[in-house]
């Protein structure tokens, strides 16, 4: 769930830096910083920002001859995120053209590695002022669509807690990320009322294992709403922890016209409880990605992924007798090591048994320091990791398509969030996608009453009600 918690990430350096007389461009001609906010899931990813160094050297040659634009330098080139799992040494050996390696974590030290005091102004002195801002670009891998979302105001991005302690045997994000920790519920809440107040119209709450949430119960100066829906769940006393559950709730008592969202769930700690709370609460978007990451009991264990097919088809069927209108997706490996055709024919089976409307499939890349790239061998064939993917999206193409069927002439509240030549697209509160036909009364950011006029695959078509 790298990408979400970064954009969440690259929004706080914006805003961080703002403090200090920066302002954001969408250009990297003229900018003064260039962020790049890594992202390590995939070797993909980090191929991309190795890739970067020349010409983030040409670009810097060229940011020379901009003379009295640059106010203090030419530009510096600042890479944070998930990559910081390396040892400095060898990304200054990799990434020459870079200039600082800053941790996440210590993001709030920025101002002073670049130096920044010296240009915090009064909003007064900037008004007087003649020389262009102090400019900053935010990079990530797939940036334009990352910072444009970040900008959104309608959808906020609330971290609820940073890192992961599950050490499935593929993945690098307790590396990169670190040892769990819950932020406190009283700023998550706090944040969250914030973002409402700005104009959210949906609240994502993240984490890399976000139904593992733990806070401490510090309710003391929330609205009396919040503190008595977290009484009537604590009831007991001396228990002061807050699991997800209880946080769900309290997001839910705050009072707007918003919807919940959270990702990503792992199917172990997914209660009765957290079931019960998402059906209750009226603001929770019936959608869940819920990861299996392979249907086959052999492959989860290999993956220290602690459940079987059969707790997973549970699990999956409570969820649909709560909501029964719940839309579904997930994340499936294809290709993990040693995976038989045999093997990866039972993802195929769960993809069509369940019908899912979306699956991110990643295709199997060993990943530095875990222990599947220490333990295994990477042998399932470049060609046949394309193969699997490929049937996978096959089967996703049919089961997505069979449920926007069901969609067809009906009216849903959908949430508009962009706009490309004369069309509008948004998510429905079950977060299916949404293209409308342009109309003036549509707003981004707004709610709409779209009457669902035709099914594809990948998204619903549709009209704004009369
Ligand atoms: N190779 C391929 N996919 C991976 N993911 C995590 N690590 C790897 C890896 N080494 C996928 C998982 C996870 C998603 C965010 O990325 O499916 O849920
Ligand atoms: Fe990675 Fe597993 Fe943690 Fe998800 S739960 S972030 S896949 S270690």
């Amino acid at each position: 769930m790298g990408c979400q918690a970064n954009i969440a990430d690259s929004e706080k350096i914006g805003k961080l830096l703002e403090k200090y007389g920066c302002k954001k461009t969408n250009s990297q001609e003229g900018a003064d910083f260039l962020f790049y906010n890594t992202c390590s899931i995939k070797q993909s990813a980090e191929d991309r920002i190795f890739g970067l160094n020349n010409k983030i050297r040409d670009l810097k040659r060229g940011s020379k001859k901009r003379g009295k634009l640059a106010p203090i330098g030419g530009v510096k080139v600042i890479l944070t995120g998930c990559m910081i799992h390396y040892a400095k040494e060898e990304l200054k050996k990799r990434l020459p053209s870079f200039d600082y390696f800053v941790d996440i974590k210590e993001i709030t030290k920025l101002p002073k590695i670049l130096n920044l005091s010296s240009c915090a102004k009064t909003t007064k002195e900037k008004k007087s002022d003649n020389h262009n801002p102090v400019t900053v670009k935010t990079g990530l891998s797939d940036i334009s669509k990352v910072w444009d979302k970040a900008e959104n105001k309608f959808s906020a991005l609330i971290p609820i807690s940073h890192g992961c302690d599950n050490f499935c045997t593929y993945c690098i994000v307790p590396y990169a990320r670190g040892r769990e920790e819950s932020r406190p519920v009283k700023t998550i809440i706090k944040e969250v009322k914030e973002a409402v107040r700005n104009g959210a119209k949906e609240i994502w709450l993240l984490g890399q294992n976000v139904n593992s949430y733990c806070g401490k119960n510090s309710s003391a100066d929330e609205t009396d709403r919040t503190k008595s829906t977290l009484n009537s769940h604590l009831s007991g006393g001396d228990n002061d922890e807050i699991t997800f559950s209880h946080l769900l709730r309290m997001v839910n008592a705050i009072r707007g016209d918003f919807w919940i969202r959270f990702t990503s769930p792992h199917p172990k700690d997914l209660s009765d409880d957290l079931i019960k709370a998402m059906a209750e609460c009226e603001k929770f978007g019936h959608y869940l990605n819920l990861p299996v990451q392979s249907g086959n009991d052999e492959i989860l264990k290999k993956m220290n992924r602690p459940y079987t097919m059969a707790h997973y088809k549970k699990l999956v069927s409570k969820i649909k007798k709560a909501m029964p209108n719940i839309t579904l997706s997930t994340d499936i490996i294809v290709g993990f090591p040693g995976e038989t055709r045999t093997q990866f024919k039972d993802s195929i089976k769960l993809a069509k048994e369940i019908g899912y409307e979306m699956i991110y499939i990643g295709k199997y890349s060993p990943r530095p320091k875990t222990a599947a790239a220490k333990l295994f061998k990477d042998n399932v064939p470049k060609e046949e990791k394309e193969r699997r993917w490929r049937e996978i999206t096959d089967v996703l193409r049919k089961t997505a398509l069979e449920n926007h069927k069901k969609l067809v002439g009906k009216t849903m509240k959908v949430l508009i969030d962009s706009k490309q030549k004369d069309r509008f697209y948004g998510r429905t509160k079950e977060y299916n996608l949404v293209e409308i036909k342009k109309s003036p009364k549509l707003k981004i950011g707004e709610f709409a009453n779209i009457k669902i006029e035709e099914a594809k695959a990948w998204k619903l078509k549709g009209e704004m009600e009369k």
